[in-house]
């Protein structure tokens, strides 16, 4: 069993999760994800590694509420076990000396691109951040990013903070910085890194995106995660997470994300619905 730590919700829907896994803690990499289950008959769900700490042997995530198991998750307090914590799994996120990397975060990616940002740093690239949010209540974690980026960027649908609307902005982000980009990495939902990806081609900049397809296993053996990467098929858990975003078959991968969209919805509405179920039960017995 693993125990929760801390559970924090960090914005509205999201929360940050600490739990007690010593084990992963002492391997896991930027980049890389693990499987957890909140309990024991719970389904696996793969989360992207935020951040770590080796010698308490703890691994924090931060997780978007969207359905049934990050429910739970969300649910769960201090002091609780749960069954499982499987990684580290992938590869971890190319980290070379690259010169002037861009990372851009999103979603549940605000978290997990700070590893990144501050793994670059430490092998002195010059680190531009950018995180992105609808509204600036919606972002995180920026004293962080503060600490590990040459230049920090937020952008809010809103303009609540930083630059208004979207990562289409990046053509100014980049044309203001003071040497081109040399790479870009991009973590969060499916649309940013798809869009980022289209922004970024005609500048001929390599990027970067952690793909999130359907996990089951998270090594290899089921086939769900199954992706087209320059018309070739991949498995996103062991030839990924990360791949080129300029060969990503995007239309199939946000079309299989969608594959069990109507089972996805039955956790919620039987939860909520859960006590008047029981009863009825109750009565007809
Ligand atoms: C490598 C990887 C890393 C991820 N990292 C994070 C993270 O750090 N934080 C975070 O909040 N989310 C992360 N996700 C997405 C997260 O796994 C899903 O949001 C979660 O599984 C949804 O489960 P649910 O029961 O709460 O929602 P559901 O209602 O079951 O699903 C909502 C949506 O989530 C996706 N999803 C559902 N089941 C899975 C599954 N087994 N594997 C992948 N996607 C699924 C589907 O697109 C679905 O439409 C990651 C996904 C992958 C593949
Ligand atoms: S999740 Fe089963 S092969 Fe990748």
């Amino acid at each position: 069993m693993f125990k929760v730590i801390s559970n924090e919700m960090v914005v509205p829907n999201i929360h940050l999760l600490t739990v007690e896994a010593p084990a992963v803690a002492a391997q896991i990499e930027p980049g890389q994800f693990v499987i957890l289950r909140s309990e024991e008959d719970g389904e696996r769900i793969p989360l992207s590694i935020a951040d770590w700490d080796r010698d308490k042997g703890t691994l924090t995530f931060a997780i978007v509420n969207v359905g049934g198991t990050t429910d739970k998750l969300a649910s769960l307090r201090a002091g609780t076990d749960i069954p499982t914590v499987v990684g580290p799994l992938g590869n971890a996120t190319e980290i070379g000396e690259f010169g002037t990397v861009v990372c851009i975060g999103g979603c549940y990616g605000i978290g997990s691109i700070y590893p990144i940002a501050r793994a670059l740093k430490e092998k002195n690239n010059r680190v531009i951040t950018i995180i992105e949010a609808r509204s600036s209540y919606l972002l995180f974690w920026e004293d962080k990013y503060k600490q590990v980026s040459d230049k920090f960027v937020t952008i809010t649908r809103d303009g609540s903070r930083g630059v208004r609307g979207h990562i289409t902005h990046l053509p100014e982000i980049l044309g203001g910085l003071p040497e081109p980009a040399n790479r870009i990495i991009v973590n969060g939902c499916t649309f940013l890194m798809k869009h980022t990806s289209e922004i970024s081609r005609p500048f001929g900049i390599k990027t970067i995106v952690s793909l999130n397809p359907i996990m089951i296993d998270g090594t290899g053996m089921c086939g769900v995660c199954r992706v087209s990467i320059a018309s070739k098929t991949k498995f996103a858990c062991v030839d990924g997470p990360d791949f080129d975003g300029h060969e990503v078959d995007w239309a199939e991968l946000l079309q299989r994300r969608k594959t069990y969209i109507r089972e996805e919805a039955i956790p919620l509405r039987t939860s909520k619905c859960e006590e008047h179920a029981a009863n009825r039960r109750g009565n007809i017995v």
